[in-house]
Parts: structure tokens; C-alpha cells; sequence
């Protein structure tokens, strides 16, 4: 039982995404993104990859961006409910494509803006801080198909134009802003992570290391535009976490746990120490690839983030032979099967400690203060006859979870916040089922597409309401 209090302005809330939630695809002068291309189905995970060019929509297939969860129209049912919990903080993305609808114009969508502000607008009726992401897994296919996407240094432009509109418009609404959404995920998704699809036989870690490279300067610049435009604006960096251990503890192992960690954390180590570390030398040496620069990038890096923000749902296990056969089937990193862990229904593994480990990692490595805007379990509801959905298993995992934070804090590490994923079902980002649900509110959709949208509080609901009233204390 953690005896750690969470300090009295600890930030408690939830997240969803733009792509995941809104849906409203085409409208409001919205123009297509990289995940309004990936359907659901066989073709799903070609097209996230970047293996199979999916540049025109086909009829007999369904993508589940297009509607979602309908927040588009639906954003103040929502975010009342969120109020209705105690909500301080709600995290969401704002849809690149609603602002500057192609990504390449000089003159943004007013009806985009318009959108976002009455959303911000709604939670500052409310209290509510938003915490807002630039870029989450959606960038304009307008850009992609005629610059390949971040292959090309004039995105660096385009985002910072994009940043600069949105610092702009809603300055006074938002103070909290993150660059990309898990930016080591372009990696190992390079499509719906950074828009990326390749050509047969193409060096294709040359392409995303180098799409990297123009999303680190991006992300430096539109932190010092968010400094300059309001000295208030807090922008973090965001990555997908959870650290590798070493399957045993024979020397191998562990050196290629070590490896897989800096292969996670090398951007976030650019983002928040301002350079890029001295182990990419031998990184990108290794892997053949050379990083073109413009004189000035160096300069830019050094406008470090000023905290630390990542998700967690699972930590990952490394070993000397990653292929060994025990490959696990959480998320898109590459992860053996940790045989001590219990797993979801996904078969993500299920580790509190994990998260304690994690959050005292970064904070060693970068003494910045750290926000946790990820985290949760994807699992299947069901209604029962009553029309309630008794979600256990999900405060069960959440509480662990929210223990561990705890002690993390109780460790002596600065923590801002907590926004559990998913905080109102949506579109899964892997799979694209509605059927994997994080919610604390049920949405009346299926895998299909079919329901009435309609939101149902779960029993969750109710326990994270007396746990953000209590300010932590209160887990039962
Ligand atoms: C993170 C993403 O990778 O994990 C979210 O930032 C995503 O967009 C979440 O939804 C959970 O993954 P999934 O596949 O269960 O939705």
C-alpha cells in the first residue's frame, strides 16, 4: 500500500486523440490524413507500416477514423462527463489537417480553429486545463504525397507554421502543449507514426532516421516559438515507454536490452538534452546511416522541452536473440514474453512496477519533471442485463498503476500529472477495433462501425471519481 501523498496541484484526467475520437473526417474543411488511409481489417497493419501506398480510399473497405467516436460533435456531452469525474486536465490532439487542411498553406482554416477553441473554450468552463498534442499519429496526406512526408526538410516548415497558428490562436486557453505523440513509434510504425511509406529495396532506416532528424529540429523550433509566443507555455516531449529488461542476466542479454533502451530514448535524449547523445555515433555508424544537417540544426536542438511526458502500459524484455520465438504480441515494439507478468486480453504485459522503474529512469537520465499521459487497459466490456458495465479488471490494473505512481513520487520524482488512455472508448490505434476499450465511458459502437454512439458511465467511472476527489488517497 503506497503511503505517498500526490502534491495538491497534481493534475488528474484522461486522454483521447483526434484521430482516434473525433471522426468528422471531411468536415469543417478538414483535408485527409495518414489515418483516415488505414482501414481496418487483413490490410491494416501494411498500410500503418508504410509496406503498402494507400494514397486513394477504396469502397470495400472501412476505416474507422472516418466517424470514430463522433467527439466532433459531440465534445460537450463529453467533456462534462469528464467535469462530471473531476477532471483538472484532459488531453487530446489537435488534428493538423483541421487547421491547415493540405499542411502547405499560408493561411489556416478558420473553421478548424474555430473547432478547437470552443473545445478549450469548454473545458476552461469547467476548470479543466487541456494538454494538447501537435502532431498525434495523423499528418496531412496532401504532404505525403507530394513532399514524402517528413523525408522532407520542407516539413520542418510546415509544422512550424502549423505550431505557430495554434500558439497563437489559443494562447490563454492552452498552456500545455506536446510536440509528437510518442516519437519513438515512428520506428516501428513509420506510416501512421510520421506519414512514411517506402519504395521496394530502399534503405528504410536511412528514411526514418533522417525523417527523424527533421522532426527533432521541428519539434525545437516550435518549442522556442511556444516560449516566445507566451513565456507561460509549457511544451513537453512524448515518448512511448517502457523499459527493456534483460531476459537473464547473462552479459549478451543485457547489452541488447541497453541497446533496445537507447534505440527507445535516442529522440527523447535530443529533445530534452538538446543534443543528440554520443552512443548515435555508433548507432548510426552500425546501421550505414548518415544524418544530413543544416549548419543551423545543432543551434536549434538546444531548445530543450521543458518536461518529460510518456505513455506506459507495459515494460518490454530484450535478449542477445530477439527472434528466440517468444515474441510478444504487445503493441508494435518488438518485445520477448515476459514469463513472470500476467497479460491483457491483448497479450500486453501487465507490470506496476514496470512504471515505477520507468519513471525513475527518465528522471535520473533527464531531471525534468514527468507527466504521465498514457496509460491504461484495453479490454473487452460487456453490458450486462442491468445496461452497467462492471469494469474490475480495469480499476484493478489502474489501481496498481496509480500505486506505483505514487511511490515513483514517493522516490522523489517531480510528476505533473496522469491521464489515463482512452479515458472514454475509442478507436484502437493497433488493431482499429472498438472492441478494445480503455474507457471510463462506454461508446455504443462496434468493430463494424455499428451502435448508436451512445455514452454509459462504468463502474470505473464512479472509482475514479473518488480517486481524483481524494487526491490519490482513496484506491478501494
Ligand atoms: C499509444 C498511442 O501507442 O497507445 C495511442 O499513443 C494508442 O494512440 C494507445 O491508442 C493504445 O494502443 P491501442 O492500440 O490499444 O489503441
Amino acid at each position: 500500500m503506497s503511503i505517498t501523498r500526490f502534491p495538491e496541484d497534481f493534475l488528474w484526467g484522461g486522454a483521447l486523440a483526434a484521430n482516434q475520437a473525433e471522426g468528422g473526417y471531411r468536415e469543417g474543411g478538414k483535408g485527409l490524413t495518414t489515418v483516415d488511409m488505414i482501414p481496418h481489417g487483413p490490410n491494416r497493419m501494411a498500410v500503418k507500416l508504410g509496406q503498402e501506398k494507400r494514397f486513394s480510399l477504396r469502397s470495400d473497405e472501412y476505416y474507422p477514423s472516418h466517424d470514430a467516436i463522433d467527439f466532433y460533435h459531440r465534445y460537450k456531452e463529453d467533456i462534462a462527463l469528464m467535469a462530471e469525474m473531476g477532471f483538472t486536465v484532459f488531453r487530446t490532439s489537435i488534428a493538423w489537417s483541421r487547421i491547415y487542411p493540405r499542411g502547405d498553406e499560408h493561411e489556416p482554416n478558420a473553421e478548424g480553429i474555430a473547432f478547437y477553441r470552443a473545445v478549450f473554450e469548454e473545458c476552461k468552463k469547467y476548470g479543466i486545463d487541456p494538454l494538447v498534442t501537435l502532431c498525434h499519429f495523423d499528418v496531412p496526406m496532401h504532404l505525403v504525397t507530394e513532399y514524402g512526408s517528413w523525408r522532407s526538410r520542407q516539413m520542418v516548415e510546415f509544422f512550424t507554421r502549423y505550431a505557430r497558428t495554434c500558439f497563437e490562436q489559443f494562447d490563454g486557453l492552452v498552456k500545455y502543449w506536446l510536440t509528437f505523440n510518442e516519437i519513438n513509434i515512428m520506428l516501428h510504425s513509420p506510416f501512421s507514426g510520421a506519414g512514411l511509406v517506402f519504395e521496394e529495396g530502399e534503405d528504410k532506416e536511412q528514411v526514418k532516421y533522417q525523417a527523424a532528424h527533421h522532426e527533432l529540429v521541428a519539434s525545437a523550433l516550435a518549442t522556442r516559438i511556444a516560449h516566445e509566443v507566451n513565456p507561460r507555455n509549457q511544451v513537453g516531449c512524448m515518448l512511448a515507454g517502457g523499459n527493456f529488461y534483460p531476459y537473464s542476466c547473462k552479459p549478451e542479454d543485457v547489452w541488447m536490452a541497453l541497446q533496445k533502451e537507447r534505440e527507445n530514448l535516442l529522440f527523447i535524449d535530443v529533445q530534452a538534452r538538446g543534443a543528440y547523445p554520443s552512443y548515435a555515433a555508433s548507432l548510426f555508424r552500425d546501421k550505414g546511416i548518415q544524418i544530413v544537417k543544416a549548419p543551423e540544426d545543432d543551434d536549434i536542438l538546444k531548445n530543450t522541452v521543458d518536461f518529460v511526458s510518456f505513455s506506459y502500459y507495459a515494460s518490454r524484455c530484450a535478449s542477445a536473440d530477439m527472434n528466440a520465438g517468444n515474441t510478444s504480441a504487445a503493441n508494435v515494439v518488438k518485445s520477448l514474453k515476459n514469463p513472470h507478468l500476467a497479460v491483457s486480453e491483448w497479450g500486453w504485459g501487465i507490470d506496476p512496477l514496470g512504471l515505477r522503474i520507468t519513471m525513475n529512469t527518465l528522471y535520473d537520465r533527464y531531471q525534468k519533471p514527468l507527466f504521465l499521459v498514457e496509460n491504461g487497459l484495453g479490454a473487452v466490456d460487456k453490458v450486462n442485463d442491468a445496461g452497467e458495465i462492471e469494469d474490475d479488471y480495469r480499476i484493478s490494473y489502474l489501481r496498481e498503476h496509480i500505486r506505483a505512481m505514487g511511490d515513483a513520487i514517493g522516490d522523489g520524482i517531480p510528476l505533473m500529472g496522469y491521464t489515463s488512455w482512452g479515458c472514454i472508448d475509442l478507436v484502437a490505434a493497433s488493431t482499429g477495433e472498438m472492441s478494445k476499450r480503455y474507457g471510463f465511458v462506454h461508446v455504443d459502437r462496434d468493430d463494424a462501425g455499428k451502435g448508436t454512439l451512445e455514452r454509459r458511465r462504468k463502474k470505473s467511472f464512479w472509482w475514479y471519481k473518488k480517486v481524483i476527489a481524494s487526491n490519490g488517497e482513496d484506491l478501494t
